[in-house]
């Protein structure tokens, strides 16, 4: 008995030891005190040690993308680590490519800053702001495809690129437990600084395009950062040529009216891919744009049509590349779609004399 009762008070003395140095532990090493990080070597932020630099950059209003949320499977949140990062861990490796590595790119929201840090991201994201928007309109423009405009209720407005996306958040709801942000590309034309408008496709169990497709009204208050992003039309003269399919409609729509609003006089031709009529949308609104801008033209095409309704052209917006344009050198191509349609369609353009360096795109998957 006497034995049981030894064994016993051993067993608890250690459990209590242990859980006394856990604590200690816990205490004196995980609480990492205030933290330098010096960005661009310029801007220096003081921070709490011991939390990811994803958040302690938003913390400070510094957003970089971040589609996933800070979960680490995304990609989106690198930035170079030149000083204080720790080793790479298990969890970045899937993202970063050799060269990557080799310039000390590393994802943010992985690297904990507990020690000061010296870090590099690019200049442009000092742009990126929240924004506490009203939903001013919210209509089905397709069967799964909802067309939103986002009104800026602060004394802010917003500067972007046409071309660029944002990082809109669905907060928790009845499907979701936590904030999750998305991205999606601007709609609208970058003069209107008060307002943005988005595409958003529905994706069955997608959380954020659930909450748009199923939650969201009108009235409703909802939250976004950015602009985010890299594609948007250069500064040449050369021809422009367009390819969508979807919700890629977005920032070429964006482009479009920022050709109209700047009066940019390039010759543009827009491939528009959707299956059945039902899937075609602002087919209008690209109609006028027509009679507008002399040097435009639209085809919109269709892969399923209704052979009773449709008189427009059939096929997939590769065969009207093929249909259309002449082998010729100095043009520029913008896409948005899919993967796989990205990948056929800079094939088939290349085809045509396009140069890779002047093909460029947006994929959404
Ligand atoms: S935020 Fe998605 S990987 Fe870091």
């Amino acid at each position: 008995m006497s034995s049981i009762f030894v064994t016993v008070f051993i067993i608890t003395t250690i459990a209590t030891v242990l859980a006394l140095l856990l604590t200690l532990a816990n205490y004196y090493i995980a609480d990492y005190g205030e933290r330098k990080i010096v960005i661009n070597n310029d801007k220096e932020l003081y921070v709490e040690g011991g939390t990811t630099l994803l958040s302690s950059l938003i913390s400070n209003e510094i957003f970089i993308p971040s589609a996933c949320g800070g979960k680490g499977n995304c990609g989106y949140c690198k930035c170079k680590v030149e000083e204080g990062g720790g080793p790479i861990l298990a969890t970045e490796l899937s993202y970063l490519s050799e060269d990557d590595k080799n310039c000390n790119i590393r994802l943010s929201c992985q690297v904990k800053v507990k020690e000061n840090m010296k870090i590099e991201i690019p200049e442009e994201l000092f742009n990126v702001k929240q924004y506490n928007v009203v939903v001013e309109f919210a209509r089905d423009v397709t069967p799964t495809i909802k067309y939103l405009r986002l009104a800026i209720c602060e004394d802010k407005e917003i500067q972007f690129r046409a071309g660029q996306y944002i990082q809109l958040l669905a907060p928790p709801y009845a499907d979701s437990n936590e904030d999750v942000f998305r991205a999606y590309s601007i709609a609208s034309q970058s003069t209107t600084n008060k307002y943005i408008e988005l595409l958003i496709g529905y994706v069955p169990d997608g959380i954020v395009t659930t909450y748009v497709h199923k939650h969201l009204t009108k009235g409703d208050k909802v939250t976004f950062n950015g602009p985010y992003g890299d594609f948007y039309l250069s500064d040449s003269d050369c021809d422009i040529v367009l390819v969508a399919v979807g919700t890629g409609m977005a920032p070429i729509r964006s482009i479009l009216l920022d050709i109209k609003d700047k009066k940019i006089s390039r010759n543009v031709i827009f491939f528009f891919g959707a299956r059945t009529e039902d899937d075609l949308f602002m087919i209008d609104e690209m109609k006028r744009l027509e009679e507008e801008l002399p040097q435009f033209t639209f085809v919109p095409t269709l892969s399923r049509p209704d052979k009773n309704s449709w008189n427009g052209e059939v096929g997939r917006v590769t065969d009207m590349i093929d249909k259309y344009l002449e082998y010729k050198e100095g043009r520029e191509a913008y896409l948005c779609g899919n993967g796989p349609m990205i990948k056929s369609t800079v094939n088939h353009l290349i085809d045509k004399g396009f140069s890779e360096d002047n093909i460029y795109y947006d994929s959404f998957d």
